[in-house]
């Protein structure tokens, strides 16, 4: 990366060090993709270790249960979940399950870490289908404990869903999408400078899916559906296909979208999930059909805070490039059940509405000199309740993004409608649905509308990008 940003500026040099290259575009597509085992016991344990990625690049890093990603958990709506999660790393962790609405104990808030023995966690199932997700929340520590390893998808059926017959067993594939950074010798590594903590986050040049650098996956002519996660710490994906295929989006973080949304790209931020459906026997040439991330745009609107971030590169010579993610290759034969009759009406969704709101919270988001990116100018602290909230209230909070860089705002306890957004970029597909973290870029305003019905306690609400969470982009919430 030769140090002009978006534009042909030359940045000044503590800017281009705050950049990383565009993912690596050569030796794609040479490992077959591989996926998660389902969790079939009731114990989730973390512990080190040394996995082979590829042939090239090693990971001394942290696993659950051995497994990268972790083991896939499986649930339905009204079970009872159970485990024991065993703290073997050596540091202090705790278990947060992301997107699911459980009390406060088994929500892995900060303060519950554990630094060796076990946590029992046993909840109920209490919500719609969906892919959820899991992975560690300690302090100032979740950035590197994910990055190296620990995280895996909770996935949760209904009856709803089920009656849908979308595209199940092999044709339903779990992506999750994390890039990383490698030295010389093939290791793995996190070591965010300054720049990467206080302002972009940590980018890696290279892409796994599930694991896998850049891989290839075999399919059939048919539809399939891909719930796709983006597990990166702090990279955002504008998901497509090479050649602009269509694909349909179905969900997005709290399960079933109320309606099909066709489109070509979607936004894809740390934390937050998109269902899609897409058909291989139409339109894919030369039976390949690469998943790719298109350029996008980090400014909502052009103004002065688009330009800044231009400046800092995390456009254009960065977040803004087209690179690939995987392949799938085509085969020739589709098997009996080739077709997915997708209903005009999903999912019944019950948003609540706005009448029903009896409070409005603005939450700033400002990037501080020293201090680095602040929630309604503070820092977290551990116990500090930030926002008090009564138990069955609905709210409609306010996001305002004073900062250069996108922040992913993800609020615990809680699924919310996105209502609407400042500046021309309006609600993606996935926001016409259920989510539990949306994306704020620099300039914009944010507003969603939720429900607190979760049991009474306390609860955090942070930035998902983990160098801005672990610097203290995160506040607590408490349910009275
Ligand atoms: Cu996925 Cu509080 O995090
Ligand atoms: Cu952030």
């Amino acid at each position: 990366y030769a140090g002009t940003g978006a534009g042909g500026l030359l940045a000044p040099s503590i800017i281009t060090s705050c950049t990383n290259s565009v993912p690596k575009q050569s030796n794609t597509y040479r490992y077959p993709l591989q996926f998660p085992e389902k969790l079939d016991t009731d114990q989730l344990r973390a512990s080190r270790g040394s996995l082979a990625i590829g042939e090239e690049y090693t990971l001394d890093g942290l696993h659950f249960n051995g497994s990268l990603p972790g083991p896939t958990v499986h649930v339905k709506k009204g079970e009872r979940f159970q485990v024991q999660f065993h703290n073997d790393i050596g540091e202090e962790s705790i278990i947060h399950w992301h997107g699911m609405i459980v009390p406060p104990d088994m929500d892995g808030h900060p303060k519950d870490v554990i630094s060796e023995g076990r946590y029992s966690y046993d909840f109920n199932i209490n919500q719609r289908a969906g892919t959820y997700w899991y992975h560690p929340h300690p302090h100032k520590i979740t950035g590197p404990q994910v990055y190296r390893g620990l995280a895996g998808f909770f996935i949760v059926t209904d009856d709803e869903e089920e009656a849908l017959n979308l595209p199940s067993g092999k044709y339903e594939l779990p992506l999750v999408i994390q890039d990383r950074k490698i030295d010389d010798t093939g290791q793995i590594y996190y070591d965010p400078s300054m720049p990467e903590r206080m302002m972009t986050g940590y980018l890696g040049e290279h892409i796994l899916v599930n694991g896998i650098p850049n891989p290839y996956h075999e399919v059939q002519p048919r539809p399939y559906r891909l719930r796709l996660l983006n597990g990166s710490n702090a990279r955002i994906y504008n998901i497509a296909f090479r050649n602009e295929h269509l694909f349909t989006v179905i969900g997005s973080d709290g399960g079933l979208l109320p309606k099909p949304v066709e489109t070509t790209e979607l936004l894809l931020a740390p934390g937050e999930r998109a269902d899609i459906l897409v058909d291989f026997s139409k339109g894919f040439t030369g039976k390949s059909a690469e998943l790719i991330s298109r350029k996008f745009s980090i400014s909502s609107d052009g103004g002065m805070m688009g330009g800044m971030a231009q400046l800092m590169g995390q456009e254009g010579p960065d977040q803004g490039s087209e690179f690939p993610l995987m392949e799938f290759r085509i085969g020739n034969e589709a098997d009996s059940s080739t077709s997915v009759d997708l209903p005009q009406q999903l999912s019944n969704v019950n948003f609540p509405s706005r009448t029903d709101a009896v409070r409005k919270r603005t939450i700033e988001l400002n990037m501080e000199m020293m201090r680095g990116h602040t929630i309604n100018g503070r820092l977290f602290e551990m116990l500090r309740v930030d926002e008090e909230i009564t138990q069955g209230d609905t709210e409609i909070w306010e996001f305002i993004n004073n900062s250069p860089v996108p922040h992913p705002m993800h609020i615990h306890a809680v699924q919310f409608k996105v209502l609407n957004r400042s500046g021309n970029r309006g609600l993606i597909p996935t926001e016409t649905g259920w989510k539990d973290t949306a994306l704020v870029m620099p300039g914009e305003r944010v507003r969603v509308i939720m429900t607190f019905n979760a049991p009474k306690g306390l609860y955090v609400f942070h930035c998902h990008n983990l160098e801005h969470e672990d610097a203290g982009m995160m506040a607590n919430l408490e349910i009275t």
